[in-house]
């Protein structure tokens, strides 16, 4: 589903509805297909903050979706390379090119986006150590 939604008076954003916040558990990824975006994506509740990937390891042809998920850390299912997904950087070879990730954050029970790129909103990224990666 898409909203539309002003920020200010001079900017109205299109917001995406992903799913409700419920679906997601604590420490589980979902995969996401939208109408609004060509590649699957990927949505983690990772200690109550979600954070959006596109789903398809940069490596070859697998789904980050189906790896298994290490702290802050996805871990590809094919062949064990693997992405922070904060930031989206590679972490474990084979792996060496970054994945997309995108600004998403809950609003009343629904976790949405805006398909932008970049850091999280300040409420989402409150709770998150500092660890330099951005
Ligand atoms: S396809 Fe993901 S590490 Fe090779």
């Amino acid at each position: 589903m898409t909203i539309a939604f002003a920020r200010t008076s001079a900017e109205v954003t299109t917001l995406i509805r992903l799913c409700k916040a419920e679906s997601v558990i604590l420490g589980g990824v979902r995969q996401i297909e939208l109408a609004e975006y060509p590649e699957p994506l990927a949505l983690f509740n990772i200690g109550g903050q979600f954070r959006l990937i596109e789903d398809t390891c940069t490596h070859g042809f697998a789904s980050l979706s189906q790896g298994d998920l290490e702290g802050d850390v996805i871990f590809c299912p094919l062949h064990g390379g693997a992405f922070n997904t904060a930031t989206g950087e590679p972490v474990e070879y084979p792996c060496t090119v970054a994945v997309k990730t995108f600004r998403v954050w809950r609003e009343g029970d629904d976790i949405v986006t805006d398909l932008s790129t970049g850091p999280q909103p300040e409420a989402e990224i409150a709770g998150r150590p500092d660890n330099g990666e951005r």
